[in-house]
């Protein structure tokens, strides 16, 4: 069983995501984490993220990156929402995904084309979406409390910034497969998003 999410930055695909993997006792491979340490590791080789050539010499990371803090913050989403419009990075970072997905058991794959293009063949396909605002007001929360302080307009803009980026690019744009089923969580909290999450898997296996 494959189970595809989508959705843009602080939509609560993430967290719907990991509770789904640990319902049915599945894997689960959050892909914007290595957009971010691409991101991450070409802005460290002194490189311009909006050049494809720089941001593709920067997929050549080791996997001890994923684990670092600094992959988490806002800054570095905006370097991976950069360097993602790349289709040589995209193509980069496939294999690795499309692997992941096709393992014996099946997985939870979170992202922003995984419906679309990584693993259109899923068993359940996810579009988790929010409005912006209660999006910036989650990330604003979060981001108190790892003691980083910024304004929630500022993190609305930028949310705004990325969200057209992600939208608008060529490659593998965010867009819910035709087949997706859209969770909206503006108004759910944590444990009504996952079992809203729960109930959509289940009818899309039977
Ligand atoms: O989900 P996230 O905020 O960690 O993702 C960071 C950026 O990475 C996002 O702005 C766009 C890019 N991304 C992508 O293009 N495709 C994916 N499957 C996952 C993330």
């Amino acid at each position: 069983m494959i189970i595809a999410v989508d959705g843009p930055t602080a939509s609560g695909k993430g967290t719907v995501a990991k509770a789904l993997a640990t319902h049915y006792g599945l894997p689960h491979l959050d892909t914007g984490l290595l957009y971010r340490a691409v991101g991450w590791q070409c802005a460290r080789n002194g490189g311009n993220p909006d050049d494809p050539a720089a941001a593709f010499a920067a997929t050549s990371f080791t996997d001890a990156l994923l684990v670092e803090d600094e992959l988490r913050s806002e800054a570095t989403g905006g370097l991976a929402s950069r360097v993602s419009v790349h289709p040589a990075v995209r193509q980069a970072l496939f294999d690795r995904q499309r692997a992941f997905a096709l393992q014996a058991g099946g997985a939870v794959l979170d992202g922003r084309d995984i419906g679309t293009v990584i693993a259109p063949e899923a068993t359940a396909k996810l579009f988790v979406t929010a409005s912006v605002e209660a999006r910036a007001e989650r990330r604003w929360k979060e981001m108190q409390g790892r003691g980083e302080d910024h304004s929630l307009a500022t993190i609305e803009d930028d949310l705004r910034r990325r969200d057209e980026r992600d939208r608008t690019r060529a490659e593998a744009p965010l867009l819910p497969a035709a087949d997706a089923v859209i969770l909206d969580t503006s108004a759910l909290d944590r444990a009504a998003a996952i079992s809203a999450a729960i109930a959509l898997v289940e009818q899309a296996r039977r």
